[in-house]
């Protein structure tokens, strides 16, 4: 069973100028163990991905399972239960409160949780340690460099742990070597089972990952000139293979909507 189940999901956000189609029709399913890179030119609708995937917005149409939960089957409080415990982020802007110190920006998650204070210490502390940060426990987050800063946020996203780790472009604010040495810890959590999507724009980054989804126009583009399954709007399946360079989406005809459909690889 797939961890993540996102079935057409299309998403509109409605502005003073008229609907935003953000979403389009995405179908993409994720095991749990994988480590996906979502690429795509800005505007493309990766953040607008990512908030659903991370229980944040709900899609307008289609549907999500996540963990074989359909999530607009939820009331708020199991779903704001399922964003606690099942999902965490990671930002490219770090969002840690800066008046709290590293060890308590880590322990901020679990504190609904049913356990002392003491024992959530010991876990936001033990959290930093595997993240080689726990000399910094008591600094502040101004007081830590960016790569710093960003290793406690991935403390913080992770001592709760989440089923899945969610990343908006974490490595951007950061210099490459910096940015190389969160791409490794992300690979090293990954090898310990952790699920993570990563939204990046840089193919080096992208390549770390165990695959790459790239959207386009708020859509899920085919992998260059592989083959993949196209649904003619007569409902007969048949498999479509672009030649090498062909434009990704394939528009029927008829001038109906484009229809792609992106299974696991
Ligand atoms: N809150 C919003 N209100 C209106 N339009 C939005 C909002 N957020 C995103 N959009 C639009 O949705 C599309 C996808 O945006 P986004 O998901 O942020 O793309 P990406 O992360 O790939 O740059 C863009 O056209 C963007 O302008
Ligand atoms: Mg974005």
């Amino acid at each position: 069973m797939s961890l993540i189940d996102i079935q057409s999901p299309r998403h509109c956000f409605r502005t003073a100028a008229g609907p935003v189609w953000a979403l389009d029709g995405v179908s993409l399913a994720i095991r749990a163990g994988e480590f996906v890179a979502v690429m795509g030119p800005s505007g493309s609708g990766k953040s607008t991905f990512m908030s659903i995937l991370g229980c944040l917005d709900r899609p307008t149409e289609g549907r999500y399972r996540l963990a074989g939960v359909d999530v607009a089957s939820l009331a708020a409080d199991r779903l704001a239960a399922l964003r606690n415990r099942g999902i965490d982020f990671v930002f490219q802007s770090f969002n840690l409160l800066p008046r709290a110190t590293a060890l308590e920006n880590v322990g901020l998650p679990l504190i609904d949780r049913p356990m002392r204070a003491s024992e959530r210490r010991r876990c936001a502390l033990a959290m930093l340690e595997c993240l080689g940060l726990a000399d910094r426990a008591g600094h502040m987050p101004s007081q830590l460099s960016g790569g710093q800063q960003q290793r406690v946020a991935i403390a913080r996203a992770l001592v709760g742990e989440p089923l899945v780790l969610l990343a908006d472009e974490p490595t951007v604010a950061l210099d490459s070597r910096t940015g190389g040495e969160i791409l490794d810890l992300f690979r090293k959590f990954n090898a310990e089972g952790l699920t993570i999507v990563m939204v990046t724009h840089d193919a080096g980054v992208a390549a770390r990952a165990g695959r790459t989804v790239t959207f386009r126009d708020g859509r899920v583009a085919p992998p260059n000139g592989a083959p993949h399954a196209f649904a003619p709007p007569n409902g007969a399946p048949h498999t479509f293979a672009p030649p090498n360079g062909a434009p990704h989406i394939f528009a029927p005809p008829n001038g109906a909507p484009p229809i792609v459909a992106i299974g696991e690889h």
